[in-house]
């Protein structure tokens, strides 16, 4: 049964998990805490192993945008989830936008607690069966570009930044001709790993809504090259993946960062990841402006085609997002 609220100590760190991805579990196996007051600590909502009903989550849902685990529960509660939304994300009588938005859902929790680790292995592990997933979820072409978007703009987390571009560079890639699984789930990982790097910029910096010093743009500049730094020595990534972090802010003209390089020393999935990258961060929600529309963050990106962007790809991307 659900428990009378217990007041936690504060020093016990919780890990938000959104009311939705829930629904993917028949039981806990955690311990399930809720927050009714923001200024509150989290209250135990229910032991590990009570049931989770559809009815259940259904009407926690309506008022309860999300619950918490014990970040010390975490890994049996992530490895449990990982199990369920795989049966889910194979479940055909769910509709795919519905196996998108779980997924984005997961990915969303799985980055968040990602970013506060120091262990970076266990990122690229998660990434890599998820990226797996999102590959299964676009093949035979169910997914077409208007979903894709309507979903993805459900949720302008910034976490959620890095699912929305492995998504759309799934997309994209396609587009572009790639049909390959294996180098498709090659580049919905670089998608999903590009900002690694993001971990080592202050979060008031990354939140800041007035104009940044130059310092602190030098500081943002500098996590291209952080996450390769995280990433090289690893042997189940690839160059073009490494390439998609480290290059994903360089520019064909030569004007973009870390180093300034051009056209061709710039690899074709970072020249199809500068793309989509700029163009969620456009239509996204930050902290610092609100979204444009897709129309017009196409003519942003249009702009760029030939100085900034590789040309052939900008009309790629467009002619994907004009199937809406
Ligand atoms: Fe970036």
């Amino acid at each position: 049964m659900p428990q009378s609220p217990i007041a936690i100590a504060p020093t016990t760190e919780f890990i938000r998990v959104p009311t939705s991805i829930l629904r993917t579990l028949e039981k806990t196996c955690v311990d399930l805490f809720l927050q009714y007051d923001k200024a509150e600590l989290p209250v135990l909502y229910c032991d590990a192993g009570y049931p989770l009903s559809g009815d259940r989550i259904q009407n926690l849902a309506s008022d309860q945008e999300a619950l918490f685990v014990r970040a010390s529960d975490y890994a049996d509660f992530s490895q449990d989830l990982a199990n369920s939304l795989e049966a889910a994300l194979e479940d055909e009588r769910l509709p795919v936008t519905n196996r998108y938005e779980l997924l984005q859902c997961a990915v969303s929790v799985e980055i968040e607690h990602s970013l506060r680790m120091v262990n970076c292995d266990y990122y690229v592990a998660q990434t890599e069966t998820i990226a797996g997933q999102i590959v299964g979820l676009f093949d035979g072409n169910q997914v077409l570009p208007a979903e894709l978007f309507d979903i993805v703009r459900h949720d302008h987390n910034t976490f959620v930044h890095v699912t929305n571009v492995a998504g759309y560079v799934i997309l994209l890639a396609k587009e572009l001709g790639y049909n390959d699984p294996d180098e498709l789930e090659k580049i919905a990982i670089g998608g999903l790993l590009h900002d690694l790097g993001k971990r080592k910029i202050p979060s008031a910096i990354l939140n800041k809504t007035s104009r940044l010093t130059p310092q602190e743009w030098e500081c943002i500049k500098q996590h291209p090259q952080a996450g390769y730094e995280e990433l090289y020595l690893r042997d189940n990534l690839d160059h073009g993946q490494l390439m998609m972090v480290y290059q994903h802010h360089e520019h064909l003209s030569g004007k973009g960062y870390p180093v300034g390089i051009t056209e061709e020393e710039i690899h074709p999935w970072a020249k199809m990841l500068a793309v989509v990258d700029v163009f969620d961060a456009l239509t996204g929600k930050r902290p610092y402006r609100n979204p444009i529309s897709s129309d017009e963050a196409l003519e942003i990106v249009a702009r760029g085609a030939g100085t900034q962007f590789d040309k052939e790809i900008v009309a790629c991307w467009a002619s994907a997002m004009q199937q809406r």
